[in-house]
């Protein structure tokens, strides 16, 4: 019998293909177990398109797939209105996850989430891929080390523009119950990079949303200023306002010795780590 772990897509839209590639180049120690998807035509796409085998199975009830296949790890690609309760019904069941960001779409079910896992004892791994980057890994070391001092503040700026067809491409893009707007979807991962870098919780946060520019319920423009526990403040900028063509994002941590600043700009990575010479 085979001892690799099991895994089963429930969600086959846009970033499960995504999912689908990272397991391939892991093929010795996962194996893609099945599909979900209420649309059982996306299921069939995906495994056309990236040329799986005909034997994976193909659910259109995520509860069925679960209870059937009794999965290691369940891949929760689904619409983020849906991440607590799948990801409930996973674990309550066995299954280990990985769910895409947003967690889900408040912190009362992120730490119900959270708690169940604990409970259970069993693993999360969240979709905030740039954690992942290694000079994003190595940053995170230096400054809880203290090698570049105290840090005293941080900013962050996402302008990931989107147009009326990306938010027509789907009933659940844009509204308050199954996604959120700039801040919770787009800006999410800039959030999380920013709290784990400055290796503090928020504690206090000021914000103002706007709908300026895209027919959405929620917002497509965010500002935020944050206190964290140690102290720091923090500034934040999300919107999907900006030109589609021109994605731009970047976090800038400021520590007594040192200003060390990531992005991306239209996929290119862009770095500037300075030294203060201590002063
Ligand atoms: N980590 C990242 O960088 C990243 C990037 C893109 C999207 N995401 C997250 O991934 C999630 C999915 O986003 P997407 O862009 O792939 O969405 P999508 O709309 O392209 O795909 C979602 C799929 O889920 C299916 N679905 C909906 N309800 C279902 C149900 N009850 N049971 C089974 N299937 C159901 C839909 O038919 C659709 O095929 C979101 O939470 C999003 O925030 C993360």
């Amino acid at each position: 019998m085979s001892d690799k772990l099991t895994v089963l897509i429930i969600g086959c839209g846009r970033v499960a293909v995504k999912h689908v590639k990272a397991l391939k180049t892991l093929k010795d120690t996962y194996t893609l177990a099945g599909l979900c998807d209420a649309n059982k035509a996306a299921a069939e796409k995906l495994i056309a398109s990236q040329g799986l085998s005909k034997d994976i199975r193909i659910f259109d009830d995520y509860k069925k797939a679960i209870t059937e296949l009794k999965p290691s790890v369940v891949a929760i690609t689904l619409p983020s209105g849906l991440h607590h309760e799948a990801a409930t019904f996973a674990m309550n069941n066995g299954s280990n996850i990985l769910l895409e960001k947003p967690m889900a779409m408040s912190t009362a079910e992120s730490r119900d989430i959270h708690e169940t896992a604990s409970r259970l004892g069993l693993k999360i791994a969240m979709g905030h891929i740039y954690r992942y980057l290694p000079i994003v890994g190595l940053l995170q070391e230096d400054i809880a080390k203290g090698v570049y001092g105290k840090v005293t503040h941080g900013s962050i700026y996402v302008r990931w523009g989107h147009d009326d067809a990306y938010y027509d491409s789907a009933a659940w893009r844009g509204t308050w119950k199954a996604d959120g707007g700039a801040l919770m979807n787009q800006t999410i991962h800039a959030i999380d990079l920013l709290v784990w870098l400055m290796g503090s919780e928020p504690c206090e946060v000021e914000s103002m949303i706007a709908r300026r520019k895209r027919n959405i319920e929620a917002e497509d423009l965010g500002m935020a200023i944050m206190r964290l526990e140690n102290g720091a403040l923090a500034s934040i900028e999300g919107t999907t306002c900006t030109d589609p063509d021109r994605h731009m994002a970047m976090f800038t941590v400021f520590c007594d010795n040192a200003t060390l600043s990531i992005g991306l700009n239209s996929g290119k990575p862009k770095m500037d780590l300075r030294l203060n010479g201590g002063k």
